[in-house]
């Protein structure tokens, strides 16, 4: 194995959480290492009920059905993927209910990377026709992310990643028996 070479493990039943800002990299570590079936993205949900994945008019519905199937999948002891940006309390707290009501561990992966790569990767998205959600959005949501550190940290299993060569070094993550 390479030096660079990062091997993650977790429990091949539990809760992992995503946490980062807007274009920190979260849907994109999640299709390479968990199966699609694996994520619940919130992005996927507000497209179910209107059609568009941006629609924040969405939102209360998209999380109805993000808490919905995370209940159902954990309730069959299936590993589940968080793809939100789960920044404030008050997103976690509903998942981190359903984790306990089920005995499922939570893994918290915290993409720390700076407001200018996350806008750059946003405005990058937005040229290829995806979602650019802009400069303030991605502010306000660092603002958020700085803010709720300390108590992230006590969340679970919690590995945070500062820059986006971080996470590439992340090869693996292996699962082991829970
Ligand atoms: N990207 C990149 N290099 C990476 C990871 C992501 O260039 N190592 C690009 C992706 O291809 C995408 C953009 O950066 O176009 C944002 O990545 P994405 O995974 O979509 O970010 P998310 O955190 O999921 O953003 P959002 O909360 O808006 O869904
Ligand atoms: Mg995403």
């Amino acid at each position: 194995m390479d030096a660079a070479d990062t091997v993650l493990t977790i429990p091949d039943f539990c809760l992992v959480l995503l946490v980062g800002a807007s274009g920190a990299g979260k849907s994109t570590f999640a299709a390479r290492h968990f199966r699609p079936t694996e994520i619940v993205s919130s992005d996927t949900c507000r497209a179910l009920v209107s059609d568009d994945e941006a629609d924040q008019s969405a939102s209360a519905a998209a999380f109805e059905l993000v808490h919905m199937i995370t209940g159902k999948r954990l309730a069959a002891r299936r590993l589940t993927v968080i793809d939100a940006t789960n920044l404030k309390v008050r997103d976690r707290k509903p998942l981190l209910a359903l984790a306990r009501r089920f005995h499922a561990p939570v893994v918290t992966f915290a993409f720390l990377l700076d407001a200018a790569t996350c806008v750059a990767r946003n405005r990058e998205r937005g040229a290829r026709g995806g979602r650019d959600v802009g400069v303030e959005v991605v502010t306000m949501q660092q603002t958020e992310l700085r803010k709720g550190m300390p108590g992230l940290r006590r969340i679970g299993n919690f590995t945070a990643f500062e820059t986006g060569a971080a996470v590439d070094r992340i090869t693996e993550i292996r699962r082991v028996p829970s």
